[in-house]
């Protein structure tokens, strides 16, 4: 019979990347695919979870029995996000969301009648920190994407975020990372602890990722 460990907690689960508009047919973004996300999403709702599923725009399908809703930019994230953040007893914050935007998203398409161009960006709101401020018993669960120096940026962001558990994959080994079926990542403990995990597939990650959770939200009964 399947493990239902996870019966009577909600898990929130963002996926995806966002989608920043240029103008009416371009968009600023990155390369997450959503797997990541959909299959914590997956692994939670196997094991009995009520699963808010907030994903950028993906090629795939939601897992069936998520509550899934669908955002473009990182302010619609956030807002989504931030509504049922009060009613969750787990977050888990795949998504890669956009740092900056454009700052204007023309209203018309942009004409190519200069030799160069530029367009302004502005910060977008930091989902995860906002959630770490307002955080109330919720276990908290960030994601890092790093190129260099992973361990150093992830304990900085596992303490600044105030969060519970971070997953930091460096996404530049082959087999993790964007886009791949496996990743490999390592957990990294507010306390500045590392448990490094060897390549797995995203299905196998997203399991160990919700046992870590649910450990972290026992020991906060
Ligand atoms: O989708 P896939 O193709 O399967 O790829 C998976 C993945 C590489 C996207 C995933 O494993 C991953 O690393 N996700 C986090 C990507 C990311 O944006 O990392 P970051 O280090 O820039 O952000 C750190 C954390 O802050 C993330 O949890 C992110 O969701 C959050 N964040 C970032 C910026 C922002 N404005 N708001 C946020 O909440």
């Amino acid at each position: 019979a399947p493990n239902r460990d996870l019966k009577g907690l909600t898990v929130m689960v963002t996926a995806g990347p966002t989608a920043e508009p240029i103008d009416p047919v371009r968009y600023l973004t990155n390369r997450s695919s959503g797997k990541m996300g959909f299959a914590v999403a997956e692994a939670a709702v196997r094991r009995g979870a009520k699963v808010i599923l907030i994903s950028g725009p993906t090629a795939l399908k939601p897992p069936a029995g998520v509550e899934f809703t669908g955002v473009e930019t990182a302010a619609e994230m956030c807002e989504a996000v931030l509504e049922r953040f009060p009613a969750v007893d787990v977050v888990i914050k795949s998504a890669a969301v956009a740092d900056y935007r454009p700052a204007r998203a023309a209203a018309q398409k942009i004409k190519k009648n200069t030799d160069s161009m530029s367009i302004e960006l502005v910060k977008n709101p930091d989902i995860l920190a906002e959630l770490g401020r307002r955080k109330e018993g919720q276990v908290l669960v960030g994601f890092a994407a790093e190129t260099s120096n992973l361990e150093k940026n992830a304990l900085q962001k596992v303490a600044g975020k105030n969060l519970d558990l971070l997953v930091a994959n460096d996404v530049t080994q082959p087999g993790a990372g964007f886009g791949t079926d496996t990743n490999i990542a390592k957990l990294v403990y507010p306390d500045g602890s590392i448990v490094p995990l060897p390549l797995m597939d995203k299905l196998a990650l997203a399991h160990r990722i919700l046992d870590e959770a649910l450990a972290l939200r026992e020991g906060k009964k």
